[in-house]
C-alpha cells in the first residue's frame, strides 16, 4: 500500500526534495500528499504542487493555538498515514502532537539525545566530539526528547566549521529519512508509550545506518 506522507517543513527542504525524488522513482512507495509550512515563502513549498501546499505565519490566525488547529485540519483532511517533520522549525504544542501522537517523525542533527534543541553542529565542534550525527525520533511533547528509531553517524573532521559539518551531515540525512521511511511503508514502525516499536519489539538502542544505507541494529 503506498504510505500518504505529510511533511512540514520551514526552511530550504532538501530532505523534502529527496523524498520527492525518492517517490518519483520508485525507491520509495510513498506520495506526498502535502506540505505544510509556518512561512509563507519557504523555499520548500515550491517542490509541492500548488494544490499540495499549505504556508501561514501563525500570526495569520491569531495565536499559536488558532494555527495549530487550523494546520492540524489542513494535515488531517490530506489523510496521511505519517506525517514528517523536516526542518519544521517551531515547537509543536501538546493538543497538536497529540492528534497526530505514534505516527509523527522528525529529523533533528545531532546524535539524540546530545544536543537537543539549535546550533546542534556548532555544539558537537565546540564540545570536541569525534563524532557527530542526526536522529529520526517519533515526535512527544518534550522537544527532540521522542524514542529514537535510527541514527547515521559521520566523523568530525580536524578543525572542521560547524558549516562544513553540517554540508556534509546533510546527504546522510536524507539517506536516513529515507531508510526510515522505508520501514514506515513496510509496516514494521510503532510507537507504543515512549518507546519505539521495529516490527512489533521495543527497540532498545537505534538502528544505525551503515555506509550502504542500510540499517542496522
Ligand atoms: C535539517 O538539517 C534537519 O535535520 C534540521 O533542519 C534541516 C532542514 O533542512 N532540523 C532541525 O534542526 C529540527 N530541529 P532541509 O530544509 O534542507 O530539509
Amino acid at each position: 500500500m503506498t504510505l500518504r506522507i505529510a511533511v512540514l517543513a520551514s526552511g530550504r527542504g532538501t530532505n523534502l526534495r529527496a523524498i520527492l525524488q525518492a517517490t518519483a522513482d520508485g525507491t520509495l512507495d510513498a506520495e506526498v500528499v502535502g506540505v505544510f509550512s509556518d512561512k509563507p515563502g519557504a523555499p520548500a513549498l515550491r517542490y509541492a504542487p500548488e494544490d499540495r501546499r499549505w504556508g501561514y505565519r501563525p500570526s495569520h490566525f491569531g495565536d499559536k493555538t488558532r494555527y495549530e488547529a487550523a494546520l492540524a485540519d489542513a494535515i488531517d483532511a490530506t489523510r496521511p498515514d505519517w506525517v514528517v517533520c523536516a526542518g519544521y522549525m517551531r515547537i509543536l504544542g501538546d493538543a497538536f502532537i497529540e492528534r497526530f501522537r505514534g505516527r509523527m517523525l522528525n529529523i533533528h542533527p545531532s546524535l539524540l539525545p546530545k544536543y537537543p534543541g539549535l546550533y546542534t553542529h556548532a555544539r558537537a565542534v565546540a564540545a570536541h566530539d569525534a563524532e557527530h550525527g542526526a536522529s529520526i525520533h517519533f515526535v512527544t511533547p518534550e522537544l527532540d526528547a521522542g524514542a529514537v528509531i535510527a541514527q547515521v553517524r559521520i566523523p568530525i573532521l580536524p578543525r572542521e566549521s560547524p558549516d562544513k559539518l553540517a554540508e556534509r551531515l546533510l546527504p546522510r540525512e536524507h539517506a536516513l529519512m529515507l531508510a526510515v521511511l522505508r520501514l514506515a511503508c513496510d509496516g514494521a514502525l510503532a510507537e507504543q508509550g515512549d518507546i519505539a516499536l521495529y516490527n512489533g519489539q521495543p527497540l532498545l538502542n537505534p538502528l544505525s545506518l551503515d555506509s550502504t544505507d542500510r540499517l542496522v541494529p
